[in-house]
């Protein structure tokens, strides 16, 4: 479970959102949208410990991690791992031999999960833009996540492959209650994929059901 009240945030002067009020129970998958600037990363850094808050409280379980895949970016084609070894990245180094035999363990039921199996091999930099983001979305399960942020993990990618990167991630969260935030611009995944909405505006949020998300929330200007 994750609990806000009345949480603020300011950079200086220029005040972000005030008084958030919710709560996400375990399990869900709920979209944050809004304009670009409303504060959408800040509340997910927030989240993630990375950004203080101002005032209010935000409560998150002490034992829940928290997975985090990125908005899609490029790689240069000569980049020089391949995906196994990309999703290797968030691994602590060990000169145990049993740890090093738990983490290949690790790592082959992560490709699994992320049916990256028969592409670890393929070099990170020549992987399609989904097979990029499965390759981040394997390094934030390997902590074993209770909580999975998408921070615009699906723009620009092609309809097709939003929609089985969103596939898998559904997926993933009914088999192991994992908790879905995801963060978007695109109306049809959030209809599709989501229960609720916390929707940024006017420095707070509303709380959307999913059959009152409507299309003129996702106009992109502030
Ligand atoms: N580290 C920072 N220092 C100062 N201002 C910031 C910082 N991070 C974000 N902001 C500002 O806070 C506002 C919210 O940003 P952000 O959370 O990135 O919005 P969103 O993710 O919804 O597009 C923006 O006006 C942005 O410029
Ligand atoms: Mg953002």
């Amino acid at each position: 479970m994750i609990e806000a009240k009345d949480l603020t945030k300011r950079f200086g002067k220029q005040l972000v959102f005030e008084n958030l009020n919710f709560q996400i129970p375990d399990g869900e998958f709920i979209s944050l949208i809004g304009p670009n600037g409303s504060g959408k990363t800040t509340l997910v850094k927030i989240m993630m410990g990375l950004e203080k808050k101002t005032s209010g409280e935000l409560r998150i379980d002490k034992r829940q991690t928290i997975g985090y895949v990125p908005q899609f970016r490029n790689i240069d084609l000569d980049y020089p791992l391949d995906i196994e070894q990309f999703v290797r990245l968030n691994l602590k180094f060990t000169l145990s031999p049993n740890k090093r035999r738990e983490d290949n363990k690790l790592i082959e039921t992560i490709l699994e999960k992320t049916k990256l199996t028969s592409l670890k091999n393929r070099p990170l930099g020549l992987a399609s833009g989904g097979e990029k983001q499965k390759a981040y979305l394997a390094q934030a399960l390997l902590n074993d996540p209770k909580i999975l942020i998408l921070d615009e993990s699906t723009a620009s990618l092609d309809v097709e492959v939003k929609m089985q990167l969103m596939d898998l991630v559904k997926e993933l969260n009914e088999k192991y209650n994992l908790t879905v935030i995801f963060i978007t611009h695109d109306y049809e995944l959030t209809k599709k994929y989501t229960s609720r909405a916390l929707f940024f505006k006017n420095k707070t949020i509303e709380e959307v059901k999913v059959d009152n998300i409507s299309e003129d929330m996702f106009e992109m200007g502030s």
